[in-house]
């Protein structure tokens, strides 16, 4: 089984020291940083742009995993890869054509990514997982940190290692939305090998990321 890589989400971190809030996460063990990006119409919260991503970059050689919330996507895509993004994951639900926003993420050399609402059924991959690098499985409804856990996310979980293994593709499983020290176990256990966490991440202030993150992973 491959090991499981914990990614903090900075929306839980403080937007007014982000680059150093960056540097903590690194330094006490973070492998990515999910960096979520809302446009106030795909999902009802406004967050971050390609200005701030690339104002981090200098902050930390880690992978920048970035989550696009946003409709339309293609036209912000070369944007995102130039400030410094190392994986753009996008939504089908945000159209128009998922598989041309994954076909111009790859031709961008970026790794591409496909997220999944909790309503949205694992079927839709049918078409779309030979070509992508990461899958992930929104356990809450995308929009804000701190929302609870959807419990049956975890089948979905389950069914989508599934199509991972037939497939024969090295394909990441992320999760993300409610996840904390009582439900990384679940998701890991359903299938998931990627954490993205914010409130459980951020928790205690500085001095506690490094064992937050550890706890997270599974001690
Ligand atoms: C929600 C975001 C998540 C969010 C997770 O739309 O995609 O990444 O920050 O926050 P927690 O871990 O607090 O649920
Ligand atoms: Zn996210």
């Amino acid at each position: 089984t491959s090991p499981i890589l914990i990614s903090p989400s900075i929306l839980s971190a403080d937007f007014a020291r982000l680059g150093e809030e960056v540097r903590a996460i690194d330094e006490a063990g973070a492998d990515w940083i999910h960096i979520d990006v809302m446009d106030g119409h795909f999902v009802p919260n406004i967050t971050i742009g390609p200005g701030v991503v690339k104002a981090l970059r200098p902050h930390t050689k880690k992978p920048f995993d970035v989550h696009l919330m946003i409709s339309p996507v293609d036209q912000y895509l070369n944007a995102f890869a130039e400030a410094g993004a190392d994986i753009l994951t996008v939504h089908p639900e945000a159209g128009p054509h998922i598989h041309r926003s994954i076909q111009h993420i790859k031709s961008l050399g970026v790794q591409a990514g496909v997220v999944l609402n909790p309503g949205t059924p694992a079927k839709m991959l049918d078409y779309l997982i030979d070509d992508v690098d990461l899958i992930l499985v929104m356990s809450v409804n995308p929009g804000f940190g701190g929302q609870s856990f959807i419990a049956n996310q975890l089948r979905k979980i389950e069914a989508i290692r599934k199509m991972i293994e037939k497939s024969g593709r090295d394909i990441r499983l992320q999760v993300d939305g409610g996840i904390d020290f009582t439900t990384a176990p679940l998701a890991i256990e359903a299938g998931a090998d990627v954490l993205v966490a914010g409130t459980a991440t951020f928790r205690g202030g500085a001095s506690a990321y490094a064992d937050n993150i550890r706890t997270l992973r599974g001690g």
